[in-house]
């Protein structure tokens, strides 16, 4: 072997070795090598541009503190219900956490930022005061309604403390397990499998998803990245392509896109009704909006992101176990 081509796998698993993924280094190297070039620093030259390209960024890289505030403008209007609650570091921290198991940092920029509009479309159209817009039109005439997430941090008026027997997880004396957080979590057995995957002591501490916002992306974040039962993809796999359908999927019409993450995250409250459900809508309305935020576009929303006609995985006469 020359001593030249003997350099130039030396260069070339030197990079490979900084790079995430093996497979993108193949293709940095054979784009390098095809553009054949004879001396070694150009060489070198495109083989790291194109690494540069393959290295995942961080969210916190690819999503700003700018595209944050547009995305959630009207979280501290002074109608809004969390005002000075939510905030981007709070988020950042909570995601950090999960980044290295994919949230965020899977696929690229396009696929990784879809990822996160189709996070905060939930989120948001959870959270969101549209309602009051009305009220509010004297001071933001010409407002967007998706830019109104983020305006709740807890259900207002709760008319239960949504306490179920349980052995598991057996209500704590005094305390109610009504909707808090970004994916509101409702019921002592949610807060309590929540708890344990967080590590807090919800069942006797509920109150701390609507006091502390590190804690509420995180839970948001774990619900995402988290199957609702085994053999099941997670909103998150769904969104970066990991999620292969089955046969029993197929013929469900549940196939990969925006619209499955609704069918995992609210099942028959939104999904398979044959028409166009107002909240699904508002989800997609959501989703579409953030993606022209982020910089990806609408045209980038994927396949299937609506569920109408899908069957819902977990229909809610089964759900609560
Ligand atoms: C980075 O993105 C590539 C695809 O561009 C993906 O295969 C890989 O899993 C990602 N890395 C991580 C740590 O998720
Ligand atoms: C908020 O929650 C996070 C994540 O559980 C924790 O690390 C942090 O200490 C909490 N902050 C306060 C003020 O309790
Ligand atoms: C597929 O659907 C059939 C009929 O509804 C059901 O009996 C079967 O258990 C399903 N298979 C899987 C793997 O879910």
């Amino acid at each position: 072997m020359e001593t030249k081509q003997v350099n130039r796998i030396l260069v070339v698993a030197g990079i490979c070795l900084m790079m995430s993924s093996w497979f993108c280094c193949i293709e940095a190297a054979a784009a390098a090598a095809a553009a054949d070039e004879n001396e070694e620093t150009k060489f070198k030259k495109i083989l790291c541009a194109k690494a540069t390209d393959c290295k995942n960024k961080t969210i916190s890289e690819l999503f700003t503190v700018d595209q944050f505030e547009s995305l959630f403008s009207h979280r501290n209007a002074p109608l809004a219900h969390a005002q000075g609650f939510w905030d981007y570091h709070s988020f950042i921290t909570a995601a950090a956490h999960y980044e290295p198991k994919g949230f965020g940092t899977t696929g690229g920029d396009i696929v990784q930022k879809r990822e996160l509009a189709a996070f905060f479309a939930h989120i948001a159209t959870e959270t969101s005061c549209e309602s009051l817009m009305a009220q509010a039109a004297s001071t933001a005439p010409s407002d967007s309604p998706t830019k109104w997430g983020l305006c709740y941090k807890e259900e207002l008026s709760p008319d239960s403390t949504y306490c179920e027997s349980s052995l598991v997880y057996p209500c704590a004396p005094g305390v109610s397990y009504h909707g808090r957080g970004a994916l509101p979590v409702y019921w002592n057995y949610n807060y309590g499998q929540l708890g344990q995957a967080l590590k807090v002591d919800l069942l006797h501490h509920a109150e701390y998803l609507s006091e502390n916002a590190t804690l509420a992306f995180a839970a948001a974040i774990w619900r995402w990245m988290t199957p609702m039962k085994v053999k099941q993809p997670s909103a998150h796999q769904v969104m970066v392509g990991k999620w292969v359908p089955t046969k029993n999927d197929t013929e469900a019409l549940r196939l990969p896109g925006f619209g499955m993450t609704i069918n995992i995250l609210k099942a028959d409250a939104e999904c398979g009704t044959d028409s166009d459900d107002k909240q699904m809508n508002t989800r997609i309305a959501h989703y579409l909006d953030f993606l022209d935020h982020m910089d990806v576009g609408r045209e980038n929303a994927g396949d299937n992101v609506d569920c109408s006609e899908q069957k819902v995985l977990n229909p809610s006469s089964s759900a609560s176990t």
